[in-house]
């Protein structure tokens, strides 16, 4: 679906989310969420904030999976998943904080595939995602699966490519200070969901939505995998769609 810019774009997200979780609540019924960082989803958080103070939307209802975060990073860290996500949201919402989950980048490293195999369980005991909302790295990455994530990856650690490294530093004081590794869900964790819903704005991400919606489906480019999936939409602005 193509939109004039982030904003309308991100109306349109907002209110699908909204629908499904009031469905739910009107059934008596959690919905789980499937949540993603970076700069694209900020307008997207922006319009839910706004739908719980003037419209009343609740989240009380809400179990959030986050699908990445940084390792190793601790949790407060300005940087670090958990706090934008506390800061674009979580601190804004009703949400029952018992029901917000993100991958911990605080652990020792011994203990991260015990924590990952958990973060695929607890995704299971809550149901399963009904709705993951994704950004696109410019390499076609989901979450912080790098090209060459295999379609049957679940959630682990992973090696960031020098490129999303460079991407993302503007969040740091500079690259070297930007984690290596990042623990992230994995390819078959993201295909799960019951709904899929991609958002791109931007120049930036022409190139790699066109390889995304039109290419071949391959590992090198991870957000083409999406294409096997029954549910998803790609949510663009024109300028994200002009290769299209
Ligand atoms: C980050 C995140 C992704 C995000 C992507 C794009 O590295 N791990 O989940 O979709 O890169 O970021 P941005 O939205 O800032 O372009």
């Amino acid at each position: 679906k193509i939109f004039d810019g982030a904003v309308e774009g991100s109306k349109f997200a907002a209110a699908e989310i909204a629908r499904l979780i009031r469905d739910k609540q009107s059934k008596n019924e959690n919905c789980v969420l499937g949540l993603a960082t970076g700069s694209t989803p900020k307008s997207l958080y922006v319009e839910l904030v706004r739908m719980h103070k003037e419209e009343g939307l609740s989240f009380k209802n809400v179990i959030s999976f986050n699908l990445d975060e940084y390792y190793p990073l601790e949790k407060d860290a300005w940087q670090s998943y958990n706090n934008y996500m506390h800061r674009h949201l979580f601190d804004h919402i009703d949400i029952d904080k018992k029901n917000i989950n993100l991958p911990n980048g605080e652990l020792p490293k011994e203990e991260i595939k015990k924590h990952c195999a958990e973060y695929e369980k607890k995704i299971e005991e809550a149901g399963g995602i009904d709705l993951q909302v994704l950004g696109i790295g410019n390499n076609g990455h989901i979450g912080f699966n790098e090209p060459g994530s295999s379609i049957y990856s679940k959630t682990r650690l992973i090696n960031l490519e020098n490129s999303t490294r460079l991407a993302n530093a503007y969040e740091f004081a500079n690259i070297s200070e930007v984690p290596r590794l990042a623990i992230t869900m994995g390819i078959s964790t993201i295909l799960k969901a019951k709904r899929i819903i991609l958002l791109a704005w931007g120049p930036s991400k022409s190139e790699v939505i066109q390889r995304s919606v039109e290419g071949a489906v391959s590992e090198s480019v991870p957000a083409s995998l999406l294409q096997q999936h029954s549910d998803c939409t790609f949510i663009v602005d024109h300028v994200a769609a002009s290769d299209l």
